[in-house]
């Protein structure tokens, strides 16, 4: 009586390198819950992974989805902190958590730091390809493969261009679903602990506002995601899980829309793949997502509704 329970809802696995982290960050986001003066119970969950799921991740993300809305229907939780980043881990996660509709706050894993290998700044997705080529074309040796492999997974954390994870995140964030600037975060910064701590804070705080996420979900809310995705150049898999997230909250958006929205939408960070030679190390460094929603000025609706308040 007098604490609200708190699930986390952590999709850490061994088998995903994305969130190699989670398990210890979980422990940042129960002190934050407990400082509050809540009650705070971890729950693992799906760790649908890019790396290793066959034939395809795809198939797992509304499954995902379920397993959340039914983990959190099932246990007398008050509020609950989904802990993801991988592709599909956020939007299955958000949409479960959207439909069961209990005060709900987004931990994202946080990309990972910059690849490097003989000098070259490396991105995940991009450069895997590019030199996965290369070796089957015999221009470069096995052992310079094994230094591009070594090189290009520096940390744990989400890959580190603009791809499904980081827009994805990028997206939940400005929903209302994150802290501010959490999604930006590389996955091992000491920001990111802190940032856990406070996302565990703040959803103690949030039970006793009643803040649910239908207050913070709205048309307007959705519109911002939508903007916000254009302007960072996101992954074209943005399309499918944002209407996907988007109807959870009953909210219609459909592919006109995002034309629309993307042809008046100026393109503003210079990320990789979009982008030329910058990742999310640098995106960060240079303001994260904070500052790009600024730049976006009033093309926002800033009078939507956040985790924040
Ligand atoms: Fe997990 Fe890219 S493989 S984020």
């Amino acid at each position: 009586v007098g604490k609200p329970m708190i699930g986390i809802l952590n999709t850490w696995s061994e088998l995903n390198s994305c969130h190699a982290h989670l398990r210890d960050r979980a422990e940042d986001v129960r002190r934050g819950i407990v400082a509050a003066g809540g009650f705070a119970v971890e729950m693992p969950a799906l760790s649908v992974d890019e790396t290793f799921n066959k034939p395809t991740s795809m198939l797992y993300r509304n499954l995902l989805a379920m397993e959340t809305e039914e983990q959190i229907r099932a246990h007398p939780l008050d509020g609950v902190v989904l802990m993801g980043g991988c592709d599909k881990t956020t939007p299955g996660l958000v949409m479960g958590a959207l439909t069961a509709g209990i005060p709900m706050i987004y931990v994202p894993a946080g990309p990972q730091l910059r690849g490097n290998y003989a000098g070259e700044t490396l991105g995940s997705g991009s450069d895997v390809w590019k030199y996965w080529d290369e070796k089957r074309a015999g221009t470069i040796t096995d052992e310079q493969m094994l230094g591009v492999q070594a090189g290009i997974a520096r940390s744990a954390g989400t890959c580190m261009t603009m791809g499904t994870a980081s827009t994805m995140t990028a997206i939940t964030e400005s929903l209302g679903l994150s802290l501010p600037n959490a999604s930006s975060i590389p996955a091992v910064d000491s920001t990111h602990q802190r940032m856990a701590s406070a996302s565990g804070r703040r959803i103690v705080e949030m039970v006793w506002e009643e803040l649910t996420p239908d207050r913070i979900v709205t048309p307007e809310a959705v519109k911002n995601a939508a903007i916000v995705a254009m302007a960072t150049g996101c992954s074209t898999n943005a399309v499918i899980h944002l209407i996907a997230m988007a109807r959870r909250a009953g909210v219609a958006l459909t592919l006109d829309d995002l034309d629309a929205l993307g042809r008046v939408t100026p393109l503003i960070a210079n990320v990789r793949p979009a982008g030329k030679t910058y990742l999310m190390e640098d995106f960060y460094y240079a303001g994260g997502l904070r500052a790009l929603m600024k730049e976006l000025g009033d093309r926002l609706d800033t009078s939507a509704l956040t985790v924040t308040g």
